[in-house]
């Protein structure tokens, strides 16, 4: 990393993404500038509260206090940095296409305060052309400036993994890419500050694109163990004990696992980004469309597989107490959005079964858009009383903090959807991988 001159800069939308961000620059002696739409994110980032579970309140605080660190909501602020970054959501619309409202609604308010001389970076997800096309134009027309010419303008895309403690912000290589060259060495010194290692690429697009790569690549993976999965299931045969044996093999093979289907705010949707932008070239996207079809349909199969188990037991659905373990998308983070464990709740209530969630990072579930419906319910507690309850538990997140061994002891009917029960004393018949 270089030396750091001082610099005061901003990042736009304190999230997932934005939140850890921010605190390495802060680490890194630059003063941040946190914008956000949400005032009372502000007003608990402010006070030092991390909202996000991961993200320790301590770390924040130390920011806070030292000064480096403020949040807010007035964009006319924006007047006070050299360098703007944005981390603002890319979701997919109803109909399944980019909604890049947020980067242009940014880029709005952004630019009657852009001064000549700023950088702006974009760090969001999405298809290539965002920021040389729909974002330059909004900051050009509302500043009356030009990009390349009055102020800079680059993308370099966030490659944030929640919860893993040996990934930190400054250690994973970043890509840059600048509208110009000078826009890309602007960009190479700002991010210089905070990572070690930086990935300079010819323009934004190429960023762009290389960040897409990288979220599809998982995609039509999970998607292939998934089919896999499914396959070995009907041959009775082990996924987890395969790819165990597969994943020894020292090159050319890299181990992926299946599970109830895709969550989180990437893998699931960042793909049909491009999707859509090919279609304006007359390409199409076999391999993503199929990969989101495969992954798509497996919290049908999950519950397919808890029918079968609950059937085996002499049970139905329609009447059964099935509780969902994990709400979260992935282990040991609080994230639940996309979530393949709503789905498996809405599947098996449709089919008449009494339905409860147990996560220990999501005690209480928050209103969304997307499942209105189940805001409000809370996390059922953990104890032999209430878990006996249940004729079966599905466990769709492998969380740390939970007691496997409990639930075997507990639960007679598991639908293991994670290999979260290997080297747990089970009974036999008792457990159902899915
Ligand atoms: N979460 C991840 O692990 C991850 C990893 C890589 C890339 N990304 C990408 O990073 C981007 C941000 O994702 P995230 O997970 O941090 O989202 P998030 O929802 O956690 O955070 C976004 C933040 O932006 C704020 N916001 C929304 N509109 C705004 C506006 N107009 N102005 C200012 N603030 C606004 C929201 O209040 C929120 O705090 C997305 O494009 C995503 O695809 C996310």
């Amino acid at each position: 990393m270089v030396q750091n001159a001082p610099m005061k800069i901003a990042i736009v939308g304190l999230g997932y993404v934005g939140l850890p961000l921010a605190l390495q620059f802060a680490r890194s002696d630059t003063h941040v500038l946190g914008l956000d739409i949400d005032a009372t994110k502000v007003e608990a980032l402010n006070a030092g509260r991390s909202y996000i579970q991961h993200i320790e309140s301590a770390a924040l605080a130390e920011q806070v206090l030292g000064g480096r660190f403020s949040a807010t909501t007035d964009f006319q602020r924006i007047r006070e940095v050299e360098a703007v970054i944005i981390c603002v959501p890319t979701p997919l619309n109803k109909n399944r296409e980019p909604d890049i409202s947020y980067i242009v609604e940014t880029g709005r308010r952004l630019a009657p305060g852009l001064k000549p001389g700023t950088l702006v970076v974009l760090e969001s997800t999405t298809y290539p052309g965002t920021t040389d096309g729909e974002l330059r134009a909004v900051l050009e027309a509302g500043s009356g400036l030009k990009a390349g010419v009055d102020f800079h303008l680059a993308f370099s895309p966030e490659r944030e993994d929640p919860a893993n403690p040996d990934s930190k912000v400054a250690d994973i290589p970043k890509v840059v890419g600048g509208f110009t060259p000078a826009c890309l060495e602007r960009a190479k010194a700002l991010y210089g500050r905070a990572v070690k290692t930086l990935v300079p690429v010819s323009s934004c697009r190429v960023a762009e694109a290389a960040k897409l790569l990288e979220n599809i690549f998982r995609s039509v993976n999970i998607a292939l163990v998934n089919e896999l999965k499914v396959v070995y299931q009907a041959m009775d045969i082990d996924i987890w004990e395969v790819i165990q044996a597969a994943k020894t093999k020292p090159f050319g093979f890299m181990a992926f696992y299946p599970g109830p289907g895709l969550g989180g705010h990437c893998i699931p949707i960042d793909p049909f980004y491009l999707t859509w932008k090919a279609r304006e070239y007359s390409q199409n996207t076999r391999f993503i469309e199929l990969a989101g079809e495969i992954n798509t349909a497996m919290p049908l199969q999950v519950v397919n597989r808890t029918a079968a188990a609950l059937n085996a037991r002499r049970k139905a659905v329609n009447g059964s107490r099935v509780l969902v373990l994990g709400l979260a998308y992935k282990p040991n983070v609080d994230d639940e959005r996309e979530s393949p464990s709503y789905v498996l709740l809405d599947l098996l209530q449709e089919r008449g079964a009494e339905v409860a969630y147990h996560d220990p990072y999501v005690p209480v579930i928050r209103p969304t858009r997307e499942h209105p419906h189940w805001a409000g319910v809370r996390s059922v507690d953990w104890n032999r009383p209430t878990l006996e309850k249940f004729d079966a538990v599905i466990v769709a997140t492998n969380h740390r903090g939970v007691n496997y061994q409990e639930l075997a002891d507990w639960v007679p009917c598991i639908v293991d959807t994670r290999n979260a029960l290997a080297g747990v004393r089970t009974q036999p018949g008792q457990v159902w991988k899915a």
